[in-house]
C-alpha cells in the first residue's frame, strides 16, 4: 500500500472538510460515530485507549467526552490528520503516532479499549486477520474492540445493489453527481471492504470469543469484541 497509492496523502487532502464531507457520504456516520460511546458496557472505564485511524479525531472526541482521564494513542497514516488532533486534544493526554497500522508497534495487553472507526477498509483482507490478531494480542484481558465499517466484499453479488443505494444517499446531498464520482475513484483506488461474516470468523480466529453486533444497517455496521 505505501509504495503504490498512499491512504496518507490521501487523507491529508481528504482532511479539509473532512466532518462534512463523512456525513454527506457515508451513510449512517453520525451513527456510527456515536456507536463508539452508546453501546460501551454501563461499567466499563478504560485508562488506556488506541484509536487506529484516528481521522480528525472524531472517535476520539466522543470517547473523550465520558473518559478525559484515559490516556489514549492515536495511529494514522496522514500527518495532516494527527495535526488536526494534536491542535484540539492539546489538555489531555495523548500520544501520536503518524505511522501505518502495518507498520505501528502493537504493545502486548497494553490497552483496555481499541477503536477503529472506518479505517480498516483500507487494508485487505490478509491485512485485516493480521491487524486483528495484534488487537487482541495488545488487548488487556476484558478489553474491548470497537470496529465500525462497511463491511462487504466487492465480489459479493450485494454490492452492486450496495452501490446503487450508496450512491443515492450521495447524489441526493450533492446533485450534480460529481461528489459521486469523486467517491468512487476513492473507492477503487483505496478502499477493500470485507464480507461481515469472514470477519466475524476472522475475529474468532484471532481469539475473541464473545462478538455481537449492537447497530447494523445494511453493510454499514458497528461490532463489538471482547477479549
Ligand atoms: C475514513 S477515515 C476515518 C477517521 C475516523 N476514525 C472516523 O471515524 O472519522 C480513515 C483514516 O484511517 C487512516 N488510515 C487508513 N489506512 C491506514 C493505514 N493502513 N495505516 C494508518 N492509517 C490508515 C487514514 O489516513 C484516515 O485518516
Amino acid at each position: 500500500m505505501r509504495h503504490g497509492t498512499d491512504i496518507g496523502l490521501e487523507f491529508n487532502e481528504f482532511s479539509k472538510n473532512y466532518t462534512s464531507d463523512m456525513q454527506r457520504c457515508v451513510p449512517h456516520y453520525m451513527d456510527l460515530l456515536e456507536s463508539f460511546v452508546k453501546f460501551l458496557p454501563r461499567d466499563f472505564s478504560p485508562e488506556t485507549v488506541l484509536d487506529l485511524g484516528c481521522g480528525n479525531g472524531n472517535t476520539t472526541a466522543r470517547l473523550l467526552s465520558r473518559f478525559p482521564e484515559a490516556s489514549y494513542t492515536l495511529v494514522d497514516a496522514s500527518a495532516e490528520m494527527i495535526s488536526l488532533c494534536r491542535k484540539q486534544f492539546s489538555d489531555f493526554r495523548m500520544s501520536y503516532e503518524n505511522t501505518y497500522f502495518q507498520d505501528f508497534d502493537f504493545k502486548k495487553s497494553a490497552y483496555d479499549l481499541v477503536v477503529a472507526g472506518f479505517s480498516l477498509h483500507h487494508c485487505d483482507d490478509k491485512e485485516k486477520r493480521s491487524i486483528f490478531s495484534k488487537i487482541h494480542m495488545s488487548l488487556k484481558k476484558g478489553g474491548l474492540f470497537l470496529y465500525s465499517d462497511l463491511m462487504i466484499s466487492k465480489n459479493s453479488p450485494e454490492h452492486p445493489k450496495l452501490l446503487e443505494e450508496w450512491g443515492g444517499f450521495v447524489n441526493s446531498n450533492f446533485p450534480d453527481g460529481e461528489k459521486w464520482e469523486w467517491v468512487m475513484e476513492h473507492y477503487e483506488q483505496f478502499d477493500k471492504p470485507s464480507d461481515l461474516k469472514e470477519q466475524l470468523d476472522w475475529l474468532k480466529l484471532a481469539g475473541f470469543t464473545e462478538v455481537d453486533i449492537p447497530y447494523r444497517d445494511g453493510h454499514w455496521v458497528f461490532l463489538r469484541a471482547r477479549k
